[in-house]
């Protein structure tokens, strides 16, 4: 049914099953924003059996490798992406949450060296759902898109 809604692309990657509302945080993460200039369509809300209602996210031109894609786990634990070559889908896979998450999430501690003495990277790991600095230990306790740059 979203064919009707976006076109199929050439080329590129589609980031399908997002959770609706959380296309644009997806966008974020994929470091698509006003100076882009690939060429994005977004699709919200469309209907769909699984979930009932979900977004669908399009970036042309452009391939999302699978590291990229896990960071996109933590706002779309069910995200299916798509690469697009001719028209055809070449490579699906599932997003898979990733042990760790360097430079994609600022700690919300004003005191973190990854504050204080830019540029240091970030680094989070994952374990059992928690999301926790590296560096100063700081558990991020909002939604992950809270700590998007
Ligand atoms: N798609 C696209 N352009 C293409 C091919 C596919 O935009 N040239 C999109 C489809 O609209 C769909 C997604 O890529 O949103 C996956 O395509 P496909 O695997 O054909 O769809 P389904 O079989 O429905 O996928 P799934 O089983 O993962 O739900
Ligand atoms: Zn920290």
């Amino acid at each position: 049914m979203e064919e009707l809604k976006i076109r199929p692309i050439e080329d590129g990657t589609v980031i399908d099953h997002i959770p609706r509302g959380q296309s644009l945080n997806v966008l974020r993460v994929l470091g698509v924003d006003t100076s882009t200039r690939d060429v994005v369509s977004v699709a919200m809300n469309v209907p769909s059996d699984a979930m009932g209602r979900k977004d669908i996210v399009k970036v042309e031109d452009r391939e999302i490798g699978s590291k990229e894609a896990d960071i996109i786990a933590l706002i779309a634990p069910d995200a299916t992406v798509n690469v697009v070559r001719d028209f055809e889908v070449r490579d699906k896979y599932e997003v898979s949450m990733p042990d760790e998450i360097r430079g994609v999430l600022n700690c919300p501690n004003p005191n973190c060296i990854t504050n204080t003495r830019e540029p240091v990277e970030t680094v989070f790991d994952v374990r059992d759902g928690e999301i926790r600095c590296d560096y100063c230990g700081t558990v991020l306790t909002d939604e992950v898109a809270e700590y998007l740059g």
